[in-house]
């Protein structure tokens, strides 16, 4: 199949969204952009359309795709209730990057939440994403649109590495603006708990809800006991092909040991990467040495994360070493993606170099 690949701007744009959103309508599948990663669209009402998405992304079939809608009207159909704690996390986050849990209703079909009497449901801000989901009359699942291990797309030139050939089309609308997938909330117990961290932090949900905690499965290492409430969390996403650490400490020391680290590699004759904020950047002389953000707006580090992860792959590095990101309302977020990343692997800069959660 070729992938045809679309900007959304403008009349050609209009255009664009018209074409994906008929196809869509068909049973296809469109990519498309949203605020936080680029999303891999289908029919969230037909367990087909889900079928080709966890075949196009080569994705085990019990994990729930969420459902896109373009206005709050669109929500009452898919769930059986909506819990007031919902209605002011809806008031206060969408259109954003928050997806919610609710009890779905029966037009909801188990196809598409993964056998689940749940889903999950998300309002994106993107126009173009709006726009889509609009032309289409439909609640869009969407995945991200990768691969099943790969890093999330941040860029529609991600997508077309991950699916081109494999899907109908790729709305292109640039570099997407938060790049890490949405917080999940699970709205359907005694408070909000979040299931997977993301733009809007534990406090902001605790400040628009009054409430609010982290599934204790998602904090540390995977426990064989605790099972998470998402079932995507479970699986070590995000693996880049290096052999990734992390290494915390205080600045100096943690520069001083990726340093030492390296240059042992580099003797051994490997490729090593480094990924470091501006702030760090002149500390390092490796070969290949990426600057993710900066400290000052960590914001820009979630930007960029991906990114740098996927250009490590292809740059074939064979170790990579990262400082921890793990300030500020995003830290959350970052260090969740970033540690699973690493597979764990954490290293303190002043002790030996054993894993530590
Ligand atoms: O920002 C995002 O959320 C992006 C964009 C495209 O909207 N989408 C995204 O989808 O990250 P995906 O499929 O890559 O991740 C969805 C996560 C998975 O971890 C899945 O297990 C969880 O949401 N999930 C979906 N439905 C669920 C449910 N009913 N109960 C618990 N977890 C659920
Ligand atoms: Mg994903």
């Amino acid at each position: 199949m070729e992938t045809e690949i679309r900007q959304v701007k403008g009349e050609e744009g209009r255009q664009a969204i018209a074409k994906a959103a008929e196809i869509l309508g068909r049973g296809g599948l469109v990519a498309f952009p949203t605020e936080t990663v680029y999303g891999l669209g289908g029919n969230g009402l037909d367990p087909q359309a889900a079928a080709r998405i966890y075949a196009a992304k080569g994705r085990p079939s019990d994990n729930p795709l969420i459902l896109h809608i373009a206005s709050r009207k669109e929500l009452p159909p898919l769930v059986r209730e909506i819990p007031p704690m919902a209605e002011r996390l809806m008031d206060a986050f969408w259109p954003g990057p928050m997806t919610l849990i609710f009890r779905k209703s029966a037009c909801v079909p188990r196809e598409t939440t993964g056998g689940l009497e749940t889903v999950a449901i998300r309002f994106p801000s993107h126009p173009a994403a709006q726009a889509l989901i609009r032309e289409a009359g439909l609640p869009v699942a969407a995945p991200s649109a990768n691969l099943s291990g790969r890093p999330s797309p941040t860029t529609a030139q991600h997508v077309a590495e991950d699916l081109g050939g494999r899907i109908e089309m790729i709305l292109d609308g640039g570099p997407v603006e938060i790049g890490l997938e949405s917080t999940i909330i699970d709205v359907t117990g005694a408070i909000p708990l979040i299931l997977r961290p993301g733009a809007i932090s534990l406090e902001q949900v605790r400040q628009a809800a009054g409430d609010g905690a982290f599934d204790p499965a998602i904090l540390g290492k995977p426990d064989a006991g605790l099972r998470p409430r998402a079932p995507g969390m479970k699986y070590r996403h995000y693996a880049p092909k290096a052999e990734l650490a992390i290494v915390t400490g205080k600045p100096e020391a943690v520069a001083e040991k990726i340093a030492s680290l390296a240059a042992e590699k580099q003797r051994a004759g490997f490729r090593v990467g480094i990924l470091c904020p501006e702030e760090s950047q002149g500390r390092y002389d490796a070969a290949l040495v990426k600057t993710v953000g900066t400290r000052a707006h960590e914001e820009t580090i979630a930007h960029n994360l991906y990114r740098c992860l996927r250009e490590f792959d292809q740059e074939q590095a064979e170790f990579v070493f990262s400082e921890a990101f793990d300030e500020g309302p995003m830290g959350e977020a970052i260090m969740n993606r970033l540690v699973k990343a690493a597979g764990y692997r954490i290293l303190p800069a002043g002790g030996g170099d054993e894993k530590i959660p």
